[in-house]
Order: structure tokens, then C-alpha cells, then sequence
């Protein structure tokens, strides 16, 4: 069977700034949260690997675009680093840093590749962590002025403009579960963080508007459907509950400009709304976006708590569910998540009949595979398992475009085995195998595969 997409459709991949660029420490970048926290506790991070080991693509820009090219990505999306543009958050611009982004977006545009640039992915300059992070209110206002430099400096060429990466994560690693800096467990506190968030997209978005650039602005997504274990209502419940506080606090926002009134009454009754001012709902409704990317790796599996809560103990989540593991699920077997491919098509159908079908994409959806040289096969690494992978997600998009999903593109977490926060190379994910040692680059058949598929703008199965 035959599987074609739409005209134009995008194929690429996406990665971030921290994750690949390396020169962390210099070219006049200044520190991140990662930075910090490696330099304080380099035992948080798999095998003492932290950010300053990377695949260099700081060095490497101009051969990395030829892989790109080499693997047929019509686009390809990375982040600017705040802290390597503005080193202390807010002021002086890094013009190094001006002179590196404009060589990376012109060289993608010059090999016919669209460059689609995230303003922040998970890298808070320190020094705006040092005044509180996105718990104060002048961070929203230095990452605005930060949007609207980067608008100023590139917006003649970048198209697509992507606020935040998945900022739900920085929520729940920074202020819930403890997996980023700051390393506090607080759920007032992290509804702050998120509320703020959402603001702070809004003011870009807005700045974006005024200065009427000629491309688009969105924001990037992890959308993680909520299954209900059974259609017990107090199953369904469970789910609705994960549904509003991980999905819809910032989905709705960002398109419908407005937060659920579930999701509001729920944190009111439990006394955990951040301070809003007057003026923050007219902010909000003016952030809607032009262009949802949907970042999907795996379903959330949830049930209603199997026990009461103890009143004292601390407000969090899990008041509301406890996690299920679905009897025969699948699982990634080279990584301990569920892959459930149907959930991509579910994410699309909600989004064309709940928000009235937005202009979206798959901007990540990856497997991450530990100790991937076990599969190397004369030099190259032999991932059949991820061209299934891959192949399933889309026979499930292709699904969603076919009942009228606007889902206009795919791309894959991600090009080149790259450091991820604290994972560093746990888990690899690229097209591209990365000797950290010697920075060879191999292409895996997986690479192979997606350059025919983006080639023929179709694949067989
Ligand atoms: C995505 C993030 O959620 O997951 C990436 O946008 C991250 O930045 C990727 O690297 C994979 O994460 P991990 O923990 O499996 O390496």
C-alpha cells in the first residue's frame, strides 16, 4: 500500500541550541540553568556528561545543513539560545552570536531547507534564573524584548517562529518532579511558572504582530493524550483531570486565548491560582497562534487514586489520578516508554473537532534507543525498528490528513544523536550516529529511509 501526502508537505527534524551547539562556554554565550547546574551537581547527569559535550554544531553548521540536505529535509527546526544572543538575559547583544544564527538560517535557505527557529528550549540564561526565573514577572518582559530582538535580527527570513518548546517541561522538571534547575517541588509555584509561561508566549506573539513580520508564529507543544483505564467515570474523570492540567493549560490559551473554566476552577477550589492582573486576559486572547507544533512521543495511561488523599500532605497532580500500566501495551524495548502510534491520529482528530482544526504539524516524535551500537551491520547502524516506528506514526497521520487533519508536516526527534538534559547520550535518536569521540557522522537506515520517503513525498509498505 501506498502512503502520499500532501503537496508541500514538511519533512524534517528538529533539535535545540544547547542540545547540539556546544562552545558553551564561549564565543561570548552566556551561562544557561544547565550550565549552572552541571558545574554544581555533574552528578545529575547520565555519566558526568553535560552541555559542553555536544555534536558541535556551532563548529559543524555548514557540514551538518549538507547532511540535512543529504537526507532531503525540506526544513528543519532549532532553537536560538537567549543566553548566547543576550549573555545576561536582557541588554547587550552578542553580536558573535548574531553573526553564527544568520549563517546557519541563510546556509539553510540557500540548500533550499526552511528554516523554522523556537525561541526558548528549556535554556533559561542564568542571570534570569538568578532574579527568579519565570516566577518573576521583569523575565516575561526580558524574554519579550529577547522575541522581538530575534524578530528584528532574522524575521526578513525566518517563516515560521515557534515561542516555546514544550513549556509544560521546564514546569514539571523545574518546579514539580524535580528533573531541571531549580530543583523545587512545588505546585503554586509551578502554576506561577506556567502562567507566566503563557504570558510571556503572548507578549512575543503580540510583538510579533506589531512589527508585522512576514512569516508565522506558533508555539511547540508535547501533547500526551489521556487514556482512561475504563469508562468508569471515575476512570474518565482521572483522565479529564490529566487532560486540563498537562494538555489544555497551555493548548487552550494558545488557541482559543483563553484558559478552561474546568482548569480554573479546579486550581480556585483548591486555592493554587497564581496572581493575575486585569490586564493579562486581553494579553492572552492576543496569543493565539498561527501554526500548532505537536510534539508526540507517548500516551499518558491513567485511573482514579486507589487511595484517599492525606489532606496535609502537599498539593500536587496526583491528587487527581494515579498512573495505570495497560495490561499488553507496546513498548519501546530499547527504552522504557509505551508506543502507541494511534495517538498521533487521536491528537489531530481532537484538534479538528475541539479547536476548529488549526494550521499544525508533528514537529518532534521519536524513539530513543540506549547502547545503539548493538545493531551496527557493516559500519552503519541498522534501525529497522525505528523505520517501523516511524512508518506506523505516519500510516496514522497519513489517516488524520485523509478525514481532513490541517497537519501540514513531520518531523523527527531528531537529525544527529544529540545530548538531552539529563539523559546527556542515554538515549539516542538521529537519522545520524554520532561518534562523541572522533565527531564522525554515519547515517543509519532509518536516515535512509526518510530521505526516500521525504524524496517521493510518499512511502510504500
Ligand atoms: C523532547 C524534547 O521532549 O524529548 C527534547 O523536546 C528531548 O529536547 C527529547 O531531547 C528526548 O528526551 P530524552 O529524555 O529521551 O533524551
Amino acid at each position: 500500500m501506498k502512503y502520499a501526502f500532501p503537496e508541500n508537505f514538511w519533512w524534517g527534524s528538529a533539535c535545540s541550541a544547547l542540545q547540539t551547539e556546544g562552545e558553551s562556554q564561549g564565543s561570548g554565550k552566556g551561562l544557561t540553568t544547565w550550565d549552572h547546574w552541571f558545574a554544581t551537581e555533574p552528578n545529575r547527569f547520565h555519566n558526568g556528561v553535560g552541555p559542553q559535550n555536544t555534536s558541535t554544531f556551532y563548529q559543524h553548521w555548514k557540514a551538518d545543513i549538507q547532511l540535512l540536505k543529504q537526507l532531503n529535509h525540506n526544513s528543519f527546526r532549532t532553537s536560538i539560545s537567549w543566553a548566547r544572543l543576550i549573555p545576561e538575559g536582557t541588554g547587550e547583544v552578542n553580536q558573535e552570536a548574531v553573526t553564527f544564527y544568520n549563517q546557519v538560517i541563510d546556509e539553510l535557505i540557500a540548500q533550499g531547507i526552511k528554516p523554522f527557529i523556537t525561541l526558548f528550549h528549556f535554556d533559561m540564561p542564568m542571570a534570569m534564573q538568578e532574579i527568579g526565573g519565570w516566577e518573576n514577572r521583569d523575565v516575561v518582559a526580558a524574554y519579550a524584548r529577547y522575541a522581538e530582538t530575534c524578530f528584528e535580527l532574522f524575521g526578513d527570513r525566518v517563516m515560521h517562529w515557534f515561542t516555546f518548546n514544550e513549556p509544560i517541561v521546564p514546569v514539571e522538571g523545574g518546579y514539580l518532579y524535580d528533573f531541571h534547575y531549580p530543583n523545587v517541588v512545588d505546585f503554586r509555584r509551578a502554576a506561577t511558572v506556567a502562567y507566566h509561561t503563557v504570558l510571556a508566549h503572548a507578549q512575543a506573539v503580540r510583538a510579533f504582530r506589531a512589527g508585522h513580520y512576514p512569516g508565522e508564529i506558533g508555539i511547540v507543544l508535547n501533547l500526551t493524550p489521556s487514556y482512561p483505564r475504563s469508562q468508569n467515570p471515575a476512570d474518565v474523570k482521572a483522565a479529564h483531570h490529566c487532560d486540563l492540567l498537562f494538555n489544555r493549560s497551555f493548548l487552550d490559551p494558545v488557541l482559543c486565548g483563553e484558559y478552561p473554566a474546568d482548569l480554573v476552577a479546579m486550581l480556585k477550589a483548591h486555592d493554587q491560582l497564581p496572581a493575575c492582573l486585569p490586564e493579562d486576559s486581553a494579553l492572552i486572547a492576543d496569543g493565539k497562534i498561527d501554526l500548532l507544533g505537536v510534539n508526540y512521543y507517548q500516551p499518558r495511561r491513567v485511573k482514579c487514586r486507589d487511595s484517599a488523599i492525606n489532606p496535609q500532605a502537599p498539593f500536587m497532580p496526583e491528587w487527581f489520578f494515579d498512573s495505570y500500566e495497560m495490561p499488553g501495551r507496546k513498548m519501546n524495548p530499547y527504552r522504557g516508554w509505551e508506543i502507541y502510534e494511534p495517538g498521533i491520529y487521536d491528537i489531530l482528530i481532537n484538534l479538528r473537532d475541539n479547536y476548529g482544526n488549526p494550521r499544525c504539524f508533528i514537529s518532534e516524535n521519536g524513539m530513543g534507543v540506549e547502547n545503539e551500537q548493538r545493531f551496527i551491520e557493516n559500519g552503519q547502524i541498522n534501525d529497522q525498528y525505528r523505520i517501523e516506528f516511524i512508518s506506523e506514526h505516519l500510516k496514522w497521520l497519513h489517516k488524520g490528513i485523509s478525514e481532513g487533519c490541517n497537519c501540514l508536516g513531520y518531523h523527527m526527534w531528531t537529525f544527529i544523536d544529540n545530548w538531552s538534559w539529563c539523559n546527556a547520550y542515554k538515549n539516542r535518536y538521529g537519522f545520524i550516529q554520532l561518534d562523541l569521540t572522533t565527531q564522525q557522522r554515519t547515517i543509519k537506515k532509518s536516515g535512509e529511509w526518510f530521505a526516500a520517503t521525504s524524496l517521493n513525498n510518499s512511502f510504500d509498505i
